[in-house]
């Protein structure tokens, strides 16, 4: 220390880059002052301790945070609800292993308050971020940063509790992202029944994962086996804990809770790029806790996403139909517990609420629906291993609570039903047999002719490239596949793949959230755009016909039209007109193309994609939710008319398997509401959000996404909200349109886009609203606009293309700084 302070002396320029001594320990009666900025580094540099101050705040806490990586992530606060209020605080290790913080009187502010002592103790920052003081170097920890998580849970720590000591570790969130002291939301273990995870907010149950089925927790379907890490659950009679361990030390990976209770997880494999998200934890509505009430089963690809579980009623037939599903279902006829009392198998689903639960890992399945028979109080069972084809054995006693449906890798449960009900069944079951049997033979008998008339079919459809209505038809009739209603033309790969030159490079016009998109041309001449969806898709056959079907009824002028789609085993390929003028955002933000859109177009065009969404939103059969609305999803035709592309596939695409990947999560940074970002919570709203960035960036065009200023750190809606507050909005329109703009539409736009982009979701107008707000001549008589969803932001360039929806780089603290702005 003596020679770092001569350096200090000496060198005082160079010292501001190395102000921190560069150990990983201190002994008994060292200590590190705040003034000084001395602070403890890990010895592999990965880990930095010392004072810091959290972003807006200038009280000094001890924490630990990646050396590295920035905008700097704290993982642990010492003194989290004792902040000091200068900078003399100073952490001592004392005689004995105690760790003390004291304040500028030398006060206590913070201390380990050791159990055990320590004799010649050292205090040492490890490469894992924990912080440990042991005894005489002889491993005998007597304190750990590790046993006193904060909201962070990283590799090497044990999360969970230890039965014979009560140690609890368990995540508690910042208040907010400036203050570190006890927030609302916990993150931990309940072991009673069969242990699970659960998020509080102040004790009200938020979200359950679900417990561990050997594989994974039950209501996480994508945490098992991956390329990160490896992950383990502990359960005996001394300790219950989760804890996960790289795979590769150089990714670095972290799991937290924010302040307004997000699980959210980060991946780094370039400190240089920053955190990316990896797969969030809860990612929709689904996964609110008891959503359906009891025997209710939440499956988001439905509207509305709750049903009750067959052989089960609303219990409120009217709150249900108002979708208020909280009194969940109840037996259309309840259990007596008579001979004949059977179940029924539900696949595919997160199992329910497991803390009254009794389990036997030693039985299998059919000692196990034994057991629950033999008990009359028994509502269910279900495996408790999933490994292996299942073992072990799980039991429910009561209503069954919190069960939604997967697409995927969810698990079978089986419900206790009462035997009048399991009659009813077998026999709805056998009728749907009898059914069958019959087309079959009919077909069976004239199947030499089918075949004939499918291979002619076939041959023709390849001569014509491309399929007509009458040909589908015709196919329909007789090919065994057809489901008689397939409105929309079925084109067959090998017609697109010579269209698009067997997908080449050189037709590729680029790549959205679902896949790549293709520039196509038939034999006949006519041009089209190819959708090449992503192969994971685990989307029957069946469920993407019956979607693509729905879209193709969707016809307004500000939609591309679907002109047909080809579903081939390993394929899924949507088939759009083809747009000459390509994306929006290859005019407003190119500084030569950007003079061709003067202003009349530009509000024609922000009116017509009002228009369309409005369409999608309510005037729609299917009413949707666009979810990845920019600039790029914009396409104009010859005559600048705006149509949105990309609606529906949301819909159309598994959540799931868009989730499982992790360089694509849907929506857009920049163009993504705070409520959709952070708590994957979507709505017409978020679009609407959307459309408000794209409405000032038309009326601007910059990119919300990157914008910067040189005055003030606000992003494009910040900047927009800072001019209107000061009166100077017109500032904001491009100056290549100024001269043809009309101002009266202009600070119209301006109004609703921030209107649109408001932080709270029932802030904003919905589509209908803005529509009537874009044409109403009176300016005044709009509602004032609040300040807008994370208008602040730190301005980073990243390589790829800000505008993408693949390769998404972490929001992180971009998303959730709020500043006092103008007022
Ligand atoms: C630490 O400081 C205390 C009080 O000043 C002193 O009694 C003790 O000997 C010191 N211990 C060491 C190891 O220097
Ligand atoms: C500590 O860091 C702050 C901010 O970087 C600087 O203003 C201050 O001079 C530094 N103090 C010492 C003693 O190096
Ligand atoms: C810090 O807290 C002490 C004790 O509460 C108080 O006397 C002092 O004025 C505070 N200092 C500042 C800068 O607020
Ligand atoms: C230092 O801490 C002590 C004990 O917590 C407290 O009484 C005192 O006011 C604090 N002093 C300052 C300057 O904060
Ligand atoms: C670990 O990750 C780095 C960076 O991604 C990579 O270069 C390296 O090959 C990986 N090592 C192993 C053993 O996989
Ligand atoms: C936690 O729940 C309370 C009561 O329902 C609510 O007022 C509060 O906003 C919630 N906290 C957060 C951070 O959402
Ligand atoms: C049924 O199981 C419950 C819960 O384990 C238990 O309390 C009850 O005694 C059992 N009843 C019978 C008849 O075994």
């Amino acid at each position: 220390m003596a020679v770092f302070n001569l350096l200090l002396v000496v060198f005082p320029f160079f010292c501001l880059s190395i102000t921190s001594f560069a150990a990983d320990t201190i002994r008994v009666n060292q200590s590190i002052r705040d003034g000084e900025n001395e602070t403890l580094i890990s010895a592999n540099g990965a880990f930095e301790l010392g004072f810091f101050s959290p972003q807006l705040s200038s009280n000094r806490y001890i924490g630990i945070w990646y050396k590295k990586i920035s905008p700097k992530k704290v993982v642990w606060v010492a003194n989290r609800n004792n902040p000091i209020n200068d900078t003399n605080g100073e952490l001592l290790l004392a005689e004995q292993g105690n760790l003390i913080l004291m304040n500028a009187t030398k006060g206590t502010v913070w201390s380990t308050n050791s159990p055990s002592l320590a004799t010649n103790p050292t205090a040492q920052l490890l490469d894992t971020g924990n912080l440990v003081v042991q005894g005489n170097g002889n491993g005998n920890v007597v304190w750990q940063s590790f046993d006193y998580p904060t909201d962070t849970f990283l590799p090497g720590m044990k999360l969970g509790i230890n039965l014979v000591t009560g140690m609890n570790r368990k995540l508690t969130t910042w208040t907010s992202i400036n203050d570190p002291s006890l927030g609302d939301y916990t993150f931990e273990i309940d072991p009673d029944g069969l242990p699970e995870f659960f998020l509080e907010n102040d004790s009200v149950m938020v979200y359950r994962t679900g417990y561990w089925n050997g594989i994974t927790f039950s209501g996480i379907i994508f945490l098992g086996p991956n390329p990160v890490f490896t992950i383990d659950f502990v359960s005996n009679e001394k300790e219950i804990y989760l804890i996960y361990e790289l795979k590769n030390n150089s990714v670095l990976y972290r799991m937290g809770v924010t302040p307004d209770g997000t699980i959210e997880r980060f991946i780094c494999d370039d400190p240089a790029r920053g955190w990316r998200p990896y797969l969030n934890v809860m990612t929709d509505t689904c996964d609110q806790y008891k959503i359906c009430g009891a025997y209710g089963s939440c499956n988001i690809k439905n509207s509305p996403v709750c049903s009750c579980m067959k052989g089960f009623v609303p219990k409120d037939t009217n709150d249900w139909e108002k979708a208020d599903w909280l009194h969940g279902c109840v037996r259309k006829v309840p259990l007596s517990c008579e001979r004949g009392e059977d179940f029924l198998e539900y696949p595919g689903i997160k199992l329910p609420d497991s803390r009254k639960a009794w389990y036997d890992r030693t039985i299998d399945l059919k000692q196990c629906k034994n057991r629950c028979l033999r008990n009359c109080s028994c509502t269910a069972f279900a495996n408790l291993d999933v490994r292996d084809g299942g073992s072990g054995c799980i039991l429910w006693f009561g209503d069954l609570i919190d069960i939604r449906e997967y697409e995927e890798n969810g698990q079978t449960i089986y419900v206790r039903m009462a035997a009048s009900e399991i009659e009813a069944f077998k026999l709805s079951k056998g009728n749907k047999r009898l059914m069958i049997i019959i087309p079959i033979t009919t077909c069976g008998g004239i199947f030499g002719i089918c075949l004939g008339i499918f291979l002619i079919m076939r041959m023709k459809k390849l001569n014509k490239k491309g399929s007509t209505q009458e040909d589908l038809e015709e196919q329909e009739d007789n090919n065994e596949r057809g489901k008689g209603d397939l409105e929309v033309p079925l084109f067959d790969f090998q017609t697109i793949s010579i269209a698009t030159n067997n997908f080449s490079l050189q037709n590729k016009l680029g790549q959205g959230g679902f896949g790549a998109v293709y520039k196509g041309i038939f034999e006949n001449g006519q041009e089209i755009a190819v959708k090449r969806l992503s192969k994971k898709s685990g989307q029957g056959i069946d469920e993407f016909k019956n979607e693509v079907l729905c879209i193709s009824k969707l016809q307004h002028r500000n939609l591309v039209k679907l002109l047909g789609c080809c579903i081939e085993p390993h394929e899924r390929l949507v088939i759009y007109e083809f747009m000459p003028n390509k994306s929006l955002d290859s005019f407003i933000f190119d500084e030569r193309q950007r003079i061709l859109l003067d202003w009349p177009k530009r509000f024609q065009i922000i009116n017509g994609i009002a228009r369309g969404l409005l369409y999608l939103h309510q005037d729609s059969r299917l009413r949707i939710i666009h979810r990845d609305l920019k600039a790029s999803n914009i396409l104009l035709n010859y005559e600048m008319t705006p149509k949105i592309s990309d609606f529906g596939l949301a819909r159309s695409f598994g959540e799931d398997e868009i989730e499982a990947n992790t360089t694509r999560v849907v929506g857009t940074y920049g163009y993504m509401s705070p409520e959709y970002a952070i708590d994957g919570l979507f709505s017409i709203k978020s679009d609407v959000f959307s459309f408000g960035v794209l409405v000032l960036e038309i009326i601007t065009g910059k990119r919300n996404r990157g914008f910067s200023h040189p005055d003030h750190k606000f992003n494009l809606l910040g900047h927009a909200w800072k001019l209107l507050n000061e009166g100077r909005s017109l500032e904001l329109i491009d100056e290549k349109v100024r001269s043809s703009s009309e101002i009266s539409q202009v600070l119209r736009s301006i109004q609703v886009g921030l209107l649109c982009v408001q932080q709270c979701p029932k802030d904003r107008p919905d589509m209908a609203t803005a529509v009537l707000m874009l044409s109403s001549d009176n300016v005044p008589s709009l509602p004032q606009p609040k300040e807008p969803g994370y208008f602040a932001t730190r301005i980073v360039h990243h390589n790829s293309d800000p505008s993408s929806s693949t390769n998404l780089s972490p929001p992180s603290n971009s998303l959730s700084i709020t500043f006092p702005g103008p007022r």
